[in-house]
Order: C-alpha cells, then sequence, then structure tokens
C-alpha cells in the first residue's frame, strides 16, 4: 500500500437511501480513481473486528449494530495524498460540523449513520484495504 491510496465504505445509511450511484459520482469527481470495490453486508464479528480500536468507546455497540444493518460497498481508492485529499472531500465525522459540499453534508444524517467512512491515516488505509481484499482482488 502506498501514500496514494485509502480505503473507503460507502455505509448501510447512503446505500439504503440510494445515494450510492450520487457518492461514486463524487469520489471520482474528486479526482479519485477506484482500485476495487465490492458489495456486501458485515457480519456482527467482521464489523467487531473492522472496529476493533473503538471497542472500549461508548458509541461501539450502536456503531457495529448500525454497520451490520444493511449492505455497504467498500473500495480502495487511488490519488495523490489520498488519506489527507479523501477525508476534506468526505468532511467532518458529525455531519452536522461538515463543510457544505461534503459527502456528509449532502448524504448524511446523523454521526452514527454518517454514510461514508475514511482511513485517517496512511497505516489504517494499508490494514483497512487489507481487511477487505485479498492481494488476488487487487491490481
Ligand atoms: P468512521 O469514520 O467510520 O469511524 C468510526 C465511526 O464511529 C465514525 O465514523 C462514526 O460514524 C461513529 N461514531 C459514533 N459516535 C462517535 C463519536 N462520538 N466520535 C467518533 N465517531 C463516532
Amino acid at each position: 500500500m502506498t501514500t496514494k491510496r485509502t480505503f473507503t465504505m460507502i455505509k448501510p445509511d447512503a446505500v439504503n437511501n440510494g445515494h450510492t450511484g450520487n457518492v461514486i459520482n463524487d469520489i471520482l469527481a474528486g479526482g479519485f480513481k477506484i482500485i476495487a470495490m465490492k458489495y456486501l453486508q458485515l457480519t456482527k464479528e467482521q464489523a467487531e473486528n473492522f472496529y476493533g480500536v473503538h471497542r472500549e468507546r461508548p458509541f461501539f455497540n450502536d456503531l457495529v449494530t448500525f454497520m451490520i444493518s444493511g449492505p455497504i460497498v467498500a473500495a480502495i481508492l487511488e490519488k495523490e495524498n489520498a488519506v489527507e485529499d479523501f477525508r476534506t472531500l468526505i468532511g467532518a465525522t458529525n455531519p452536522e460540523n461538515a463543510a457544505e459540499g461534503t459527502i456528509r453534508r449532502k448524504y448524511a444524517k446523523s454521526i452514527d449513520a454518517n454514510a461514508i467512512h475514511g482511513s485517517d491515516s496512511n497505516e489504517n488505509a494499508a490494514i483497512e484495504s487489507n481487511f477487505f481484499f485479498s492481494s488476488f482482488e487487487r491490481f
């Protein structure tokens, strides 16, 4: 994984509300290339592992329950400065604080149902990509 890549998930709220196409358009318009993509529903165990770093946080159980409530779209994205630029594109974690025009501002309803995930570091981008995609699926 190079510093040119990040990992994203379009979350169950955005998928259920029919925003998948618009979110993908925003990602492409933001200059990101989609390297890998899959549509799936997480099991409880997978969601608990993916968000393991938050296990002790008070919102952990609600987060896991929400993340397994419907299908998600997982993807690896490529662009110069991918991690930072993608976090700018999606906006603040709480959509109330997200800048105008960002994906969360446009499509998210709450801090839990916040439409999309973006890796917060190059290291986590690699870990999260490997969680969803094997080397056989990547190019
Ligand atoms: P995400 O970027 O996917 O990483 C962890 C998620 O936990 C976050 O988006 C939010 O959807 C959710 N969450 C719920 N409450 C909080 C909180 N108080 N602080 C940070 N994340 C929260």
